[in-house]
């Protein structure tokens, strides 16, 4: 080739295929193997990037430079990339991580509702504007690639990751998660498409039955501290195909529609076949009946489940379709692995070139080529007063208000005295939930924000007297018109969240019991990532609110207590009267209507 020739995929007026094909001839197996390997950030130095070829380093949940701030995520993320552009043919990296409700690993990032929350807005328009928020964060580290949206439809809120689900409906997380793609995907004062969407987990993720989770001997596995944990997170689906197809497919279809150009494959298997192995659904249905021209990557350490033995594994997930390998550690083993494969045959040439021509087609489709590095303008914007106000639009367009006795609700913003009770009030950590600046979220001033309780400090009139006590141990003559109690689900993600009992703990009911007595009426703020069991404590309260797990903005939830905007949320999920009603399969088998069916919501 001539020296143009061999620069034509630098030609940003040529065609993306002609681009990636001239870029593809000129690369050597090591190069291509490079693509196909994505490194978490602790594992890898920079000079390993260069030397390797590397095509992606991400950050896990929590993975963060020290100290966390929106300046040394750039700075990591440029340190990546220097060197990637130093090697011969200058393709740049792309860099990941989950900014699964915000840019949530990041240390001031305006921090949204989880998914769920989201769909009880049920409003695309929202979710849009949500998501370029989040792509502008992204874009502000460097970070261009975010691990989201989740397109699970879950179908039993015993699993952790509920959380992440916009809905147990199907044509909801469709119309919600293709607002959310074209939100980040194509930010908007940008004339290049934003941040790359990874569409998860494929397929049913959010279908396993409990207790189907096998155990994997060979890795570390993940902490398991109570029994139920990991107990149907990653397990197994036994549905039939045409049930499959029907709920868990059809966001898929719709999210390649609005553009997504990368799928995370699940942990989880279809009737015992883990879909890393999947060759069927992920090359026959997905690739070819489909027709997904992006690519697939793996999830975190995913590829190591499927076989004791790591060639094994590696050659079985590639010739099944898989293209980029989340490995996460130990790179070298992963490259070394994929040569020799290719070398004895067992994987093809033209399977790395497939793999590595649609990596390097979204790469130039993005235009990481002709600016890979942060854009410094938006890392000024991160955690900025407008991008708190769409989330704060978010939290009061979220709750959704299910009991509301004698109108309690809304509140005067003049009542002479309020009592608040329950940690959830003022704690920043458990409104936003897990995925929040560490993988399991933590309680307590983890990053930025306002607490329900300072919102509501700050919305009632100077003459209102605000008592707070985390345990409501107020002193005996206390009495106020008003109490409102919010109790919260300690943060998880994952696996941890799997929970056999959604019941509400002993000290939170005793917390209800002794709050009322302080109060006349009381407002009950349910902080969780799906709906409990509460039926037996429900009669004890005027109002009952449900407000997920809401993120960094408190504010909005006493914008709409005091009246400020109406209720307007509507669930998403049913809400199950016993735990007998659960999974969603068994939601009206016992006889008894759901305590609340989707789509329930009073307003005010
Ligand atoms: C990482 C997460 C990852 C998890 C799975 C954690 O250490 O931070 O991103 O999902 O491990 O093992
Ligand atoms: C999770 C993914 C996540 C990945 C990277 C995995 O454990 O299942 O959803 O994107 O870790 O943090």
């Amino acid at each position: 080739m001539s020296v143009t020739q061999d620069l034509l995929y630098k030609d940003s007026g040529r065609a993306i295929e002609d681009r990636a094909q001239n870029l593809l001839d000129q690369m050597t197996l090591a190069e291509k193997i490079g693509q196909m390997t994505q490194v978490e950030k602790n594992s890898i130095t920079p000079a390993e990037v260069s030397q390797y070829f590397i095509g992606s380093v991400l950050s896990g949940g929590g993975g963060n430079p020290a100290p966390n701030s929106p300046a040394t995520w750039a700075n990591m993320v440029r340190s990546f990339q220097e060197p990637a552009l130093q090697t011969r043919l200058a393709i740049p990296l792309i860099y990941g991580s989950d900014a699964i409700h915000g840019h949530n690993n990041v240390k001031g990032a305006v921090i949204f509702p989880h998914n769920i929350g989201l769909g009880a807005t049920h409003d695309a328009e929202l979710v849009e504007r949500v998501a370029r928020v989040v792509a502008a964060e992204c874009m502000g580290t460097g970070v261009r690639w975010d691990f989201a949206p989740a397109v699970s439809v879950p179908q039993d809120i015993r699993w952790g990751r509920t959380l992440e689900g916009f809905s147990q409906n199907t044509e909801l997380v469709s119309k919600l998660a293709t607002a959310f793609i074209r939100g980040l995907q194509n930010a908007d004062g940008h004339n290049i498409p934003g941040v790359l969407a990874s569409v998860k987990h494929f397929l049913a993720d959010g279908g396993t039955r409990w207790a189907s989770r096998a155990d994997y001997p060979w890795i570390q596995n993940w902490g398991k501290s109570s029994d139920d944990h990991w107990s149907i997170d990653q397990g197994n689906v036994e549905v039939d195909e045409a049930t499959l197809r029907a709920i868990h497919l059809p966001p898929y279809i719709a999210a390649m529609q609005a553009g997504a150009m990368n799928i995370m494959v699940s942990y989880s298997s279809w009737q015992g076949l883990k879909m890393h192995a999947h060759r069927y659904l992920l090359t026959d249905v997905l690739k070819n009946e489909f027709g997904f021209r992006g690519f697939l990557v793996t999830d975190w350490l995913g590829i190591d489940q499927i076989n004791a033995d790591y060639h094994t594994a590696v050659v079985t997930s590639i010739n099944a379709g898989l293209d980029m390998i989340m490995v996460p550690f130990d790179f070298k083993r992963c490259i070394e692995t994929l040569n020799t494969a290719v070398a004895q045959g067992e994987i093809s040439q033209e399977r790395i070139d497939d793999a590595v021509g649609r990596i390097l087609t979204v790469k130039l489709a993005m235009g990481l080529f002709e600016q890979p590095f942060t854009d410094k303008s938006l890392l000024a914007e991160i955690g900025s007063r407008e991008h708190r106000e769409v989330a704060r639009e978010a939290v009061r367009k979220s709750l959704v208000l299910l009991k509301n006795e004698g109108q309690v609700l809304p509140l005067k913003k003049t009542a002479r005295r309020i009592v608040v009770a329950g940690e959830g009030a003022h704690d920043i950590g458990l409104q936003c939930g897990g995925w929040t600046i560490e993988w399991m979220g933590t309680p307590g001033n983890i990053t930025d924000g306002t607490t329900i309780l300072e919102g509501i400090q700050q919305i009632v009139s100077a003459d209102t007297e605000v008592i707070y006590s985390a345990d409501a141990d107020f002193a005996a003559d206390v009495r106020a018109e008003v109490g409102i109690l919010v109790l919260a689900e300690p943060p998880y993600a994952e696996g941890q969240g799997d929970r056999s009992q959604l019941v509400l703990s002993p000290t939170d009911i005793e917390l209800s019991q002794r709050l009322k007595q302080h109060c006349s009426r009381m407002v009950v703020i349910l902080l969780s990532g799906r709906p409990l069991i509460i039926t037996p404590q429900l009669g004890d309260w005027d109002a009952f609110v449900a407000a997920w797990l809401p993120g960094s903005e408190g504010q909005g939830i006493a914008d709409v207590l005091f009246g400020d905007t109406p209720f307007v949320g509507k669930l998403s999920y049913a809400w199950p009267r016993t735990m007998q009603q659960i999974p969603a399969s068994e939601l009206h088998s016992a006889g008894q209507a759901p305590l609340w069916d989707i789509n329930f919501g009073l307003t005010s």
